[in-house]
């Protein structure tokens, strides 16, 4: 009886085993593809490096860094400090940004949002070109996170929570810089801007008001300069000639380039080529979202659009010698004139291209609230 309860028990054992065997598998890993909601009738479609497929779980796992001061020296500072969503992913209205020493950058924070079609170069300046490398950057920073990329690993590779997060993104054991840059990169190419008023009317869903309907013919025409004159009795001919250079949907143009901002020392572009014809060009950024992601410019030097709107109806002096090289740029010759009501039309034209949607989405925010 003995004998045949141990040969029964072995049997069940074998059963068991090969359960289990079964079990494990075979099955290959797999991961969920990410699906862009935004419409694709407004937008380009999605752009995504082919060594980086967008996955629910690499989005997911880029989210939990971004939010992470874990990233930083002393655990005190996440990209998200310096990019707030609700201010469009910027700085919450500061001229520069305090990294966890307290020392003061130079540059303002920028926007995070569409990043997936910016093609020529990440920072003001353009100094990083994949937007993996970018993302560490910030870490290494001394104006910023004060961290070296081995402490961060170390201290990611160390947290079974991270763990179970990098082998569900990447069937890997350990996480390494190269997958850090990429989870950091998915999350970011997930933050799209596509539901602003400006969309909803493009697509028929909204109206907007005779004030906003003004300044978008401005913003969208051609300037005539007091020079050249063509019909100062019907204002409505004026425009701030904008789209040149935040044109399409994007509201963007991927180029470096120079729009007459006085200069201080900060060459820009060139100080990264070394190229004199490069001086004082800056990314041209995205005006969406541009109500919530003041002060403006590289340095943050403009406090409100309207002064925004001010400074560019000129007139302008060609600080760099690169101003000619600039799509259609007025500045050279002389003043536009806009009247106050003009002026104030653009603004509300500018505002319509704030995105609620992008400022509240969950799926953007920080994962440990
Ligand atoms: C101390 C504040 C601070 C922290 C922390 C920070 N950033 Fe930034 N970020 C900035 C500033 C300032 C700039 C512009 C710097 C420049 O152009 O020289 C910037 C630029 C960027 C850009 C470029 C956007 C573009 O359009 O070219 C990206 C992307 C970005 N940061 C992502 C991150 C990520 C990812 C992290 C975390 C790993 C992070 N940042 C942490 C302040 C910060
Ligand atoms: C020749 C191209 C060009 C034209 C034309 C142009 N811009 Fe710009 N714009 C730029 C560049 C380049 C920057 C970044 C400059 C910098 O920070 O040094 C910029 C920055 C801005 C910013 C600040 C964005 C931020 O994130 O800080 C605003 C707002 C803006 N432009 C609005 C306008 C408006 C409104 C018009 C029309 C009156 C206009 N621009 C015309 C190229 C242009």
């Amino acid at each position: 009886m003995k004998k045949l309860g141990v040969i029964l028990f072995l049997i069940a054992s074998i059963y068991a085993c090969k359960d289990v065997v079964n079990e494990i598998p075979d099955t290959p890993f797999s991961t969920t593809p990410y699906v862009f909601t935004y419409d694709k009738a407004l937008l380009p479609p999605p752009r995504i490096p082919a060594d980086n497929p967008i996955t629910a779980e690499g989005v997911f796992l880029g989210r939990m860094l971004f939010y992470d001061p874990i990233l930083s020296a002393d655990s005190s500072q996440s990209c998200g400090s310096c990019h707030n969503q609700s201010k469009g992913f910027t700085d919450n209205g500061k001229e520069f940004s305090m990294g966890i020493t307290g020392a003061i950058g130079k540059r303002n924070s920028m926007p995070i949002f569409n990043l997936m079609w910016h093609l020529d170069g990440f920072f003001w300046d353009g100094r990083s070109d994949v937007l993996r490398h970018q993302a560490i950057t910030p870490i290494t920073d001394p104006t910023e996170m004060n961290e070296t990329v081995g402490n961060v690993l170390a201290k990611l590779n160390n947290s079974p929570l991270y763990k179970a997060h990098f082998k569900k993104a990447f069937n890997a054991q350990e996480l390494s810089e190269e997958l850090l840059g990429k989870a950091l990169e998915q999350f970011m190419m997930s933050i799209i801007s596509g539901n602003s008023k400006f969309d909803r009317v493009a697509l028929g869903l909204d109206k907007f008001t005779a004030q906003e309907k003004v300044g978008q013919i401005i913003f969208n025409s051609e300037a005539i300069t007091i020079d050249n004159e063509i019909d100062p009795k019907n204002p409505q001919n004026y425009g701030a000639d904008c789209f040149h250079c935040h044109g399409n949907s994007l509201f963007m143009r991927r180029e470096f380039l120079n729009n007459g901002l006085p200069s201080n020392d900060d060459l820009g572009q060139g100080g990264v080529t070394g190229n004199p014809k490069d001086d004082c060009k800056f990314k041209t950024p995205s005006l969406r979202n541009i109500e919530k992601t003041g002060p403006y410019m590289h340095d943050g030097r403009f406090k409100t659009l309207e002064e925004v709107v001010q400074f560019y109806l000129g007139p302008m002096k060609d600080n760099c010698n690169s101003l000619a090289n600039s799509p259609n740029m007025h500045a050279l010759k002389d003043s536009v004139y806009l009247s106050p009501s003009q002026k104030a039309a653009l603004v509300s034209f500018l505002k319509t291209l704030t995105d609620d949607e992008l400022l509240t989405k969950e799926e953007y925010s920080n994962p440990f609230k």
